[in-house]
């Protein structure tokens, strides 16, 4: 809506209007409108806000330089400068001897800077230790010094040349504020003058007003209030839209009784695939698809080691229900040992179903983890080569993949999707497995944003476990690009990123179709 000038007039408030009277005659600066008029800092902001968005001022900036002491210009303000400090005392003693002066309550850098400002100044001499005021000295030169402290204590100018000493000495400080100059323009000035200008306006609503309105109240006027005002806005720090979303994603978690998992990204390749049981020759494990690190061999535990082996090239029977041949194939310890950037956070959780899981099986576990991960990737709208998966895994009795798909549901609706789907899938360590899609508005297609299923027997046999154990992967930035309504997942790093969805977006990110 446009607002005329008599409706604009009423829209202003107690505060605009002392404000624009302040400006009407001459241009002032933003600190001089809160100190002259007595008025909050943050209320001086809104009305200028406001002022600018009816168009009735102009607003430019200026840096000004101001100069504070620090604690220690404070503490010479009281105290006195060494140098004059240094003057008094050789007024009653002259010459002094240089070791007598380490009584002072000075510190040594402090006599030292001292001594050589009044030689400078050619105030004293020294020879073999003894300190001498000379005749003439202009001493007059280094009592202003303290004038000059003073002064920059009621932030008065001072001599260039004594604020670089002071600067670097640690006396005084050095600071930048921009400030804003507030004028009045022709509208403005229109509207200051305008006779509605000085009206009398109701801004509150009181009972006794609606009571006896027809009666005494029917002739005033009412404050106006623009219900659509144009404010300009404005621009702040703020957290990445990335980590936003990791925060979102740990509450959601949390809320849902998952405890987090600390790891590292770098990981044994026997973390990464060998206790998942991917062939040693699978070609995941390829240098094609998997970032390996030439930084020697990973320490790894030896009875894991030894029972992953066995369960590797001969299987296990534990029963005539659960049993496996293996792969019949040789394996090769060494090549558990080679350290790579870990290709999912899958790794980790075997970490934990290794080291608290297996160690405490009667109890029950909801894990998860919010954390980068890296594969040898080519860069295209769903792919990045180092990206951020959402891992979690559930331990207890009696787990089925009604369970798993519960949880993944759950998850994310929390998030705001609510219209994902399954679809059967192949992973080497689960078994039955599900990938699990979202649909893009963007890219007007299913896309997928996770995977999952329930552990095969044959990777927590070595462990010990025979329950079943649920557990996925998600990738974060794509479901984060399908929630920001991105076409392309490159969008959400670096270069590609809108600054303005950088500067706009807030928590919660909610999913936009
Ligand atoms: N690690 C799988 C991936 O990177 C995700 C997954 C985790 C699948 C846990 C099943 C179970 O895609």
């Amino acid at each position: 809506m446009e607002l005329n000038i008599k409706d604009i007039i009423r829209a202003l408030t107690e505060t605009d209007k002392k404000i624009l009277k302040f400006i009407e005659n001459e241009k002032k600066y933003d600190f001089e409108i809160s100190d002259s008029l007595n008025l909050d800092k943050v209320a001086v902001v809104n009305s200028i806000r406001r002022l600018i968005s009816y168009n009735l001022i102009n607003v430019d900036s200026e840096a000004k330089v101001s100069y504070t002491l620090t604690e220690l210009g404070r503490r010479y303000l009281t105290e006195g400068l060494p140098e004059v400090f240094l003057i008094k005392i050789l007024l009653q003693n002259n010459p002094i001897n240089y070791n007598e002066l380490s009584n002072l309550p000075l510190s040594k850098e402090e006599i030292n800077a001292g001594i050589g400002i009044l030689k400078r100044n050619s105030i004293i001499t020294i020879n073999n230790g003894i300190i001498k005021l000379e005749e003439n000295a202009d001493i007059g030169s280094i009592s202003e010094r303290e004038g000059a402290l003073q002064s920059l204590s009621r932030e008065e100018p001072i001599k260039d040349e004594l604020i670089n000493e002071f600067i670097k000495r640690g006396i005084v400080e050095k600071q930048e504020v921009i400030h804003q100059i507030i004028s009045l323009n022709e509208f403005g000035k229109e509207v200051v003058n305008n006779s509605l200008f000085n009206e009398a306006l109701i801004d509150k609503l009181t009972p006794e007003i609606i009571r006896d309105f027809k009666s005494k109240y029917y002739n005033v006027q009412f404050k106006t209030y623009d219900l659509n005002p144009n404010i300009p806005r404005s621009i702040f720090g703020k957290k990445n839209f990335v980590k936003q979303f990791i925060n979102q994603i740990k509450s959601i978690m949390i809320s849902m009784g998952f405890q987090e998992m600390q790891s590292n990204y770098a990981e044994a390749s026997f973390w990464n695939f060998d206790v998942l049981m991917f062939k040693q020759d699978h070609p995941d494990r390829d240098i094609q698809d998997t970032v390996y690190l030439d930084v020697g061999q990973a320490n790894l535990p030896n009875d894991l080691l030894s029972s992953v082996k066995k369960v590797y090239e001969t299987g296990f029977n534990r029963d005539k229900y659960h049993f496996s041949v293996g792969f019949n194939k040789k394996f090769d310890e060494n090549k558990s040992k080679e350290i790579l950037m870990r290709g999912h956070t899958t790794a980790t959780t075997f970490r934990y179903i290794y080291n608290v899981i297996s160690k405490n099986k009667d109890k029950q576990f909801k894990f998860f983890s919010v954390s980068k991960v890296f594969r040898n990737e080519t860069l295209d709208n769903t792919h990045l080569p180092e990206f951020y998966q959402i891992e979690g895994i559930v331990y207890g009795d009696n787990l089925k993949l009604a369970d798993l798909m519960g949880y993944i549901k759950v998850f994310y609706y929390k998030l705001g999707f609510n219209n994902i789907r399954f679809k059967p899938t192949y992973n080497p360590y689960t078994e039955p497995s599900l990938e699990i899609q979202a649909f893009s508005n963007k890219l007007n297609r299913w896309i997928e944003v996770g995977n999952s299923g329930i552990f095969r027997p044959e990777t927590l046999y070595s462990m010990g476990i025979d329950k079943n154990i649920i557990a996925w992967g998600f990738g974060l930035e794509r479901i984060l690009a399908i929630s920001l309504g991105l076409s392309d997942i490159r969008q959400i790093y670096g270069a590609f990123s809108d600054l303005d969805l950088l500067r706009t977006t807030h928590e919660p990110i909610n999913w936009v179709i």
